[in-house]
């Protein structure tokens, strides 16, 4: 599902593959041969649906396209609908500059720290302060039980007598084996799993694996961000997040969330930081999909029929004019922030919130 290179002719298959390939980054090899200058090859995006224009000229003038609806719940924003796409709202800017810096901070402290899982669990186990232990420049290195045994006890982290532990980069030089730098994990941190543990190989979720209950702030704001897609009286319970991360050229092929016992319930989908293409598409990967920018502190609804339908994110845009970004630079500007902001920079994230049964 992730990022795949598709060859030529698969990746022009669908009308859902080639919207893809149409937003997808690639660079310009004709504009410079000198590789650090490579430059993204220009992209129309004039088809793209952009919610805030909608927003400012509703503000404006009580105007809308003819296929958006409008609802106003209780949030700072309204909530938008589509006419042709029943269970799908948009909520722009329904995340406070205060609450999407805080959630920025946890996606990368709490929410990779185990019993959730990471892409990384399948080759080096769990990892602890991937984060910290990345800003301090550490090494993952592989290590040999002392003995040789392959598990020392019930308590004990060795798997068939190794293990990987993160050292400073002058005990590294004094060791062999295999070591990773935790910058390069974290660049490679792709998802995070909370609350009940997805099972990516079987594609379900295994409630046989240790688990943490999603934080309950996080519970709280997504019961409210869920009411207006749930029916009256009803409220969401939030017991599995899946968080997304992506780094420059990283893609979200297109998929269906169809995991969930009960589709009638929304998935709540949060973005943080940098801008990109959301791509909602019908039942079948033969409907051309619906493009439109997602940014950092935008919410989308996914329920009943919305639930059926593909979608991805072909792009995101790190480039300093097109991140629209600037809010959280002002808010992350204290020295304590500015490792997050960093990542920030040239990173999204999106956490989307799933009621499982
Ligand atoms: C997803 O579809 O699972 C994530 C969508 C997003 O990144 O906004």
């Amino acid at each position: 599902m992730y990022g795949s290179e598709n060859n030529r002719e698969d990746s022009e298959r669908t009308a859902f593959r080639r919207a893809e390939k149409n937003y997808k980054l690639y660079y310009d090899t004709n504009a410079s041969k000198n590789k650090k200058k490579k430059k993204p090859k220009p992209v129309d995006l004039t088809e793209v649906l952009d919610f805030r224009s909608i927003l400012e000229c509703h503000d404006r003038n009580g105007e809308l396209p003819p296929f958006v609806n409008v609802i106003h719940d209780k949030f700072s924003s309204p909530v938008f609908s589509l006419q042709n796409r029943p269970g799908f709202y948009f909520i722009p800017g329904a995340l406070s500059i205060e609450k999407q810096c805080s959630l920025i901070r946890e996606s990368l402290i709490d929410f990779p720290q185990p019993p959730n899982r990471t892409n990384h669990n399948a080759i080096y186990g769990p990892i602890h302060n991937l984060f910290d232990e990345a800003k301090e420049g550490k090494v993952l290195v592989e290590e040999y039980s002392p003995d040789g045994s392959p598990k020392l006890g019930p308590d004990c982290d060795y798997q068939d007598g190794k293990r990987w532990k993160f050292v400073t980069e002058k005990e590294e030089l004094l060791r062999k084996g295999k070591s990773v730098p935790a910058s390069a994990l974290l660049r490679k941190l792709r998802w995070s799993t909370l609350g009940l543990q997805f099972n990516w190989s079987r594609r379900n979720y295994d409630v046989s694996l240790p688990h943490n209950k999603i934080p309950e702030a996080l519970c709280d704001l997504a019961k409210e961000l869920a009411k207006p897609a749930m029916p009256a009286g009803v409220e969401f319970q939030p017991e599995g997040a899946i968080v997304n991360y992506f780094g420059l050229g990283d893609t979200l092929g297109g998929h269906l969330d169809d995991m969930e016992a009960d589709w009638s319930k929304p998935i709540v989908s949060l973005s943080l930081g940098c801008k990109a293409i959301f791509l909602l598409g019908g039942k079948t990967r033969e409907d051309p999909p619906l493009a439109m920018f997602l940014r950092s502190g935008d919410v989308v609804l996914m329920a009943g029929e919305a639930r059926e339908c593909f979608h991805g994110v072909p792009r995101i845009f790190t480039d300093e004019k097109n991140a629209e970004i600037d809010h959280l630079q002002a808010q992350l500007s204290h020295e304590d922030d500015l490792c997050f902001l960093k990542y920030i920079q040239t990173s999204r994230i999106n956490i989307n919130i799933r009621q499982v049964f």
